[in-house]
């Protein structure tokens, strides 16, 4: 039997994943608590349940309602939307490959500006799409607000105005990290029906572990998304868990907000090359091989050909990076 898979683009990229912490230490001599991590871009602490999780880890013989209507209704108040502009799906992961399954195939091109996350070329060039820059002749604009790596935020203005420059394409724009930014492009969704915004649990809320993530879209194009869903991928107590946590959103950015200016203002005083970000991060453009010193020394940093990317963390492991 010859099993025949199909066939990549060439030069396809998988997703990588960071090295763990253990093998960090072993390429470099140290111990695994002698690593700190700044490339992950989730909170340094985890966030709490706000419902009891005994009643719904009773009932794992069931599956999750597939319609995740009590997810959805928070989401919707959370953002200020009808539940049926919302679809649901496990981390905003998900719903970027549904966004590509429904608007992408062969002979199309997707729109994606380096550097950026790189799930946007992956699932395009999955779908036999062609990734380009220019967003002329693209049936899908990736745009990432803030953009990670750099945490460079674009005004909603001038994204309506790229919405009605193609209103053949849709435009994706990945709030992932939104609370950190408090700058979205929710409200444009009334007027600009080819606009698909994606939020995150996994970033402010510190709940990635739990694989939840939301798309707000206008009702038919969240319909289209819906018939190409997975029948039920977000687990009952992740779905329950994520739920309470919208209902009533216990975030507290302001630290991070404030680490995130006071690391930055360091490093630019310090000569670094680092651009004003919106995200939990910041970004320093670099030719030097800056990431590999800093592992060397356990501290694990986001590489890209740009520069690194650091995860801001608590005040004092943040001045270690800095010394
Ligand atoms: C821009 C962006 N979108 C999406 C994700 C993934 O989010 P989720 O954990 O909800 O799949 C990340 C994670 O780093 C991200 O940076």
């Amino acid at each position: 039997m010859t099993l025949i898979a199909q066939p990549l683009p060439s030069g396809f990229r998988p997703y990588a994943w960071a090295p763990s912490s253990a093998e960090v230490a072993a390429r470099h001599g140290l111990r695994p608590e002698q690593i700190l991590r700044f490339d992950q871009n989730t909170p340094t602490l985890p966030g709490v349940p706000r419902v009891p999780l005994a009643p719904s880890f009773a009932r794992l013989n069931e599956y999750p309602d597939g319609t995740y209507r009590e997810l959805r209704e928070a989401a919707a108040s959370y953002c200020g939307v009808e539940a049926n502009q919302v679809v649901v799906g496990a981390g905003a992961d998900e719903l970027i490959s549904l966004c590509a399954r429904t608007y992408l195939g062969p002979g199309l091109r997707a729109a994606v500006s380096p550097p950026t996350y790189g799930l946007y070329r992956i699932v395009t060039e999955l779908e036999g799409a062609e990734v380009v820059e220019e967003p002329d002749a693209a049936a899908v604009i990736w745009v990432c607000n803030p953009n990670n790596p750099t945490g460079e935020l674009r005004e909603p203005a001038d994204l309506a105005a790229l919405a009605r420059a193609h209103p053949d394409a849709i435009v994706v724009v990945d709030e992932a990290y939104f609370e950190f930014a408090d700058v979205t492009c929710v409200p444009l969704l009334a007027e600009q029906p080819n606009v698909i915004v994606l939020r995150t649990l996994s970033k402010a809320f510190g709940l990635a572990s739990l694989r939840v993530g939301y798309a707000i879209a206008a009702p038919a194009v969240a319909a289209e998304l819906e018939l190409r869903r997975a029948p039920a991928s977000v687990s009952g107590p992740a779905a329950r868990i994520a739920a309470a946590a919208l209902r009533e959103p216990r975030i507290d950015v302001a630290d991070t907000v404030a680490e995130r200016e006071r690391v930055r203002g360091a490093l630019v005083g310090a000569g670094h090359d680092c651009p004003e970000s919106a995200g939990n991060f910041v970004f320093v453009r670099t030719a030097e091989p800056l990431g590999e010193r800093l592992e060397q020394q356990g501290l694990v940093v986001r590489r890209f050909l740009e520069g690194i990317r650091i995860t801001l963390r608590r005040p004092r492991e943040n001045d270690v990076l800095l010394a």
